[in-house]
């Protein structure tokens, strides 16, 4: 689909090719985010029953009503009106509880909008960092927005219609048989004939909305993407490249949105003729065939309104709901990839403040045929200064990633003051680390709000304290509001000046262990004077990483580790 979308684990890639049919492995699946309104879920049934059963009734009623007018030979008015009476009530009845339904099923699709989002947000959460180095960002996006939002009005359509059709439908059925069983042997060919003229073309449908909702993704990253590298893609001129695949993927979504409306638009005629049809048949056969009298046709006929409606309704809502079948089963996808493993039971908060790190015979790989560590091993005293160099691509962000654990190791171990880093909890294991990467990460929130991201509960002395240990104070006091500047809205900071507020930002948590990936390969050489000397001041005590590619970054280091290229150990 997107580059990088090459290297995903196979459960990821289920993503991409979901079912195309609506099992009750996915309903009951859907219940898992009605959570609380389970209640109004019931609720809205007892409203369907009753509208639906009113819908039955009534009919018959009408029916018997005719008949008995006939008998009498001439018209009773108080009768009549009596009669006319009861049937305005029951039709008043069932469209109170037809606004009931309509009432629950709002909620409980709001509510399930709500606890998908909830979900995902929660998932992305646990997710391994490896779904985000193979996962555009924009397309993980559109689940919360569009997703969330199709799976609702799906959900709601069904609601609306479901149990009072279901109800209608068996209801109906029960008293055709009573009334004439050999003109239900009739009609009933017709309901079949109509449900699967409409179900035949939905489940087709289904694949093309699985396309369109695909692109849609797509399309979604490629914006994405492109907002992120705008500086790039001009710098390169390819801008016309981006149009280019733009533009293509924008036709190909052309192609599947009609293919798919086309699809859904189709049951609609089919099922209108079945519908005429059938009034005919009960007309012309009606009496002679099936003995009717003449307020018995008018409940047939009735009845096949009954009948005919719900199925047309259906037919017309089965474009939303099968969208919202097609989103679910991009949400599970989601959800059921594998989160990053447990902590195991033993896990502690590790002990010592000391900070020695071992690895011992590391071997590492992303995929299985390209080891980026083989037998790799190293010893880090407490509270040594190590400078890790190499060219690109050598590992030197990997050896991080391992010591972080956000990738495990194939083999070996690594330890922290001898504790196994598997048998310290991933949350504890990263409290003690501080990092700073060449990406600078700030929030539109004021200053003060993001140095002390990691510690919220921090003083005003404290975050001035950091912010001049990581010598970011000067500048801050410099800007119009200090402090409660919001960098990116009132202001636009250089790259050096954003990393030196995550360097204070990192130091307000005071961690045990730090590490400075590539922090200052994007900043001038002043500005990385200082922030090696807010490093060196940070490191005092302390155990601290430092990749950089300028000698003078990591010049006063106790040991300088230098990774060599990748070797590929099968052809
Ligand atoms: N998430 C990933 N999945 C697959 N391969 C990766 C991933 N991250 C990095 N790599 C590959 O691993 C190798 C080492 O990358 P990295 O540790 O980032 O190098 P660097 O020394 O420049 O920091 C590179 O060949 C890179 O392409
Ligand atoms: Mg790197």
């Amino acid at each position: 689909m997107l580059s990088g979308m090459g290297n995903l684990n196979p459960d990821a890639a289920k993503m991409s090719d979901g079912k195309s049919r609506i099992s009750l492995k996915d309903l009951t699946a859907l219940l898992r985010f009605t959570g609380t309104s389970k209640i109004s879920i019931v609720l809205l049934i007892l409203a369907a029953i009753f509208s639906g059963g009113l819908q039955v009734v009534a009919p018959a009623f009408l029916g018997a009503t005719i008949d008995n007018m006939g008998e009498t030979g001439n018209v009773d008015l108080t009768y009549l009106g009596i009669h006319a009476g009861i049937l305005l009530g029951m039709y008043l009845m069932a469209a109170l509880f037809t606004w009931v339904v309509s009432y629950f099923a709002n909620v409980v699709a709001a509510k399930t909008a709500l606890e998908v989002r909830r979900a995902l947000s929660a998932k992305l959460v646990r997710l391994p960092v490896s779904f985000y180095d193979t996962h555009p960002q924009g397309d993980t996006a559109t689940h919360f927005i569009n997703d969330a939002d199709a799976i609702s009005e799906g959900m709601l359509q069904g609601l609306l219609n479901f149990f009072t059709v279901m109800v209608t439908i068996l209801g109906t059925v029960g008293f055709m048989i009573y009334i004439s069983w050999k003109m239900t042997l009739i009609i009933l060919p017709m309901a079949v004939l109509m449900i699967w003229s409409a179900t035949t073309i939905a489940k087709k449908t289904t694949k093309y909305f699985k396309s369109q909702q695909n692109l849609v993704g797509s399309i979604s990253g490629d914006v994405e993407e492109n907002l992120y590298g705008r500086k790039e893609i001009k710098a390169f001129g390819c801008e016309e490249k981006f149009l280019g695949s733009f533009r293509e993927k924008n036709e190909q979504l052309n192609k599947s949105s009609v293919t798919a409306q086309f699809a859904s638009s189709l049951p609609n005629p089919v099922t209108r003729f079945v519908d005429s049809t059938t009034y005919i048949l009960i007309g012309a056969l009606g009496v002679w065939f099936g003995g009717l009298s003449v307020g018995n046709i008018t409940t047939f006929i009735l009845y096949w309104k009954n009948f005919s409606k719900p199925i047309n309704d259906l037919t017309n809502i089965t474009t939303q709901v099968m969208a919202a079948f097609a989103s679910l089963s991009r949400v599970f996808a989601i959800l059921d990839l594998p989160e990053e493993s447990e902590d195991t039971e033993t896990a502690g908060s590790g002990n010592g403040k000391e900070g020695e790190v071992l690895f011992e015979h590391v071997t590492f790989g992303y995929t299985k045929d390209k080891k980026i560590f083989d037998d790799f091993s190293l010893r880090v005293e407490p509270g040594q200064k190590v400078a890790i160099i190499g060219p690109t691509g050598c590992g030197k962000t990997t050896l991080m990633n391992l010591l972080m654990r956000f990738y495990e190791p194939d083999s070996g171990r690594i330890l922290i003051d001898g504790q196994d880093i598997r048998e310290i909890s991933r949350a504890d294991l990263r409290r003690r680390f501080g990092m700073v990467l060449q990406e600078t990460w700030l929030l539109e929130r004021s200053i003060r709000d993001n140095i002390a991201y990691g510690r919220p509960e921090a003083t005003d002395e404290e975050v001035i304290a950091a912010a001049k240990a990581a010598r970011a104070h000067g500048f801050i006091k410099r800007l119009p509001d200090g402090y409660d500047t919001v960098p990116g809205k009132d202001i636009s900071l250089s790259e050096g000046q954003k990393q030196l507020l995550c360097i204070a930002r990192v130091l307000l948590m005071d961690p045990d262990l730090l590490i400075l990936d590539e922090a200052t390969s994007a900043v001038d050489t002043l500005t990385e004077k200082r922030i090696v000397e807010a490093f060196d001041n940070m490191t005092k005590g302390r155990t601290g990483f430092i990749i950089a590619h300028r000698l003078s970054t990591i010049a006063g280091a106790d040991q300088v580790i230098k990774l060599g290229q990748a070797k590929k150990d099968k052809p």
